[in-house]
């Protein structure tokens, strides 16, 4: 049977290897993207497709309860149940926290956890009574040890892997498996967004000697998200090329 798909933040740089290796497993993929990227979502389309990918593609303001549960159910009426959802919605609003204004503060809880509650919220009840559920919730290395200058993400993400956690006990018995990947630092826009310096000391402090792929987190989504890996549930699987175990 074909699994139905939903990658938020699909339309980003990691949510889009993510489109493509859930496709390639043979998912049918939509993606969610924020309604800022309108005018983009065609050429994503057809650079999918050009990969011969057929993902579709939905906007919604994830943070937004009402407009992440219309997408939802805009998907569910389109495509079929929800099966699988994959949490790669997300921003940063680096600052020191003396210079954080509510705004960055707020904007980052609410894309980044605000938008795991509403995405997953919308499905969950559905995963269960069919008795098939993946979630997927892309987290950060930043939110298992913190990170100078991000007390707004790290926040967001580390409590991503608390809804992990708690959730995955409420699906077990439902063969609805709740699992966190944490990034590292990948070759993304998000990273070359910070100022060199700060990222060439950060690079220097990586074991593997590199900064990740984005098709090296989508692999692992694939992985979690199979059939096969109903066993695997609650977890917190790091893709940092060492970073974390350096500190
Ligand atoms: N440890 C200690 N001090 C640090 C520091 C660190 N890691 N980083 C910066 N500082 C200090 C500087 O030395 C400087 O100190 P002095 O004033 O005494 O010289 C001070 O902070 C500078 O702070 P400012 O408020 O003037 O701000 P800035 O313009 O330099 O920017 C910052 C500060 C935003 C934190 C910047 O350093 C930065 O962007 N750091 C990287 C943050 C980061 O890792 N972001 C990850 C983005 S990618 C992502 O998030 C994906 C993912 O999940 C991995
Ligand atoms: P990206 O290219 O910016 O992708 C994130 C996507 O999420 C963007 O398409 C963005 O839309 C969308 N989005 C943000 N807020 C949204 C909202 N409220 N509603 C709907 N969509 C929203 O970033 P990425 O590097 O691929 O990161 C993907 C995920 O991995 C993020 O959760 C990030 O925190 C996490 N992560 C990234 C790294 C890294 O090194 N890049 C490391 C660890 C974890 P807009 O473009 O319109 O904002």
């Amino acid at each position: 049977m074909t699994r139905i798909a939903v990658v938020t933040g699909g339309t980003g740089a990691i949510g889009s290897e993510i489109c493509k290796a859930l496709a390639a497993a043979g998912r049918k993929v939509v993606a969610i993207g924020h309604p800022s990227e309108s005018g983009r979502v065609d050429e994503w389309r057809q650079r999918m497709a050009d990969a011969g990918v057929a993902a579709t593609t939905q906007l919604a303001d994830l943070a937004d309860y009402d407009s992440a549960r219309s997408a939802l159910r805009s998907v569910e009426n389109t495509a079929g149940p929800v099966d699988i959802l994959v949490n790669a919605a997300g921003i940063t609003r680096d600052a020191r926290f003396v210079k954080m204004a509510p705004e960055a503060w707020r904007a980052v809880i609410g894309a980044n956890l605000d938008s795991v509650y509403n995405a997953s919220h919308a499905v969950f009840a559905g995963m269960l009574e069919r008795g098939f559920g993946r979630i997927v919730n892309i987290s950060s290395v930043n939110g298992q040890k913190g990170q100078f200058g991000q007390v707004n993400y790290s926040a967001a993400k580390a409590g991503m892997h608390g809804v992990t956690m708690a959730l995955a006990q409420e699906g077990a018995r439902s063969n609805v498996t709740v699992n966190t990947v944490s990034p590292g630092y990948i070759a993304t826009p998000m990273v070359e967004a910070i100022k060199p310096e700060a990222r060439e000391a950060i690079a220097a402090q990586i074991p593997v000697g590199r900064l990740g792929r984005p098709e090296e987190i989508a692999r692992v989504v694939a992985f979690l998200s199979a059939d096969e890996s109903e066993y695997i549930t609650g977890v917190n699987l790091p893709v940092n090329g060492g970073l974390f175990v350096s500190h």
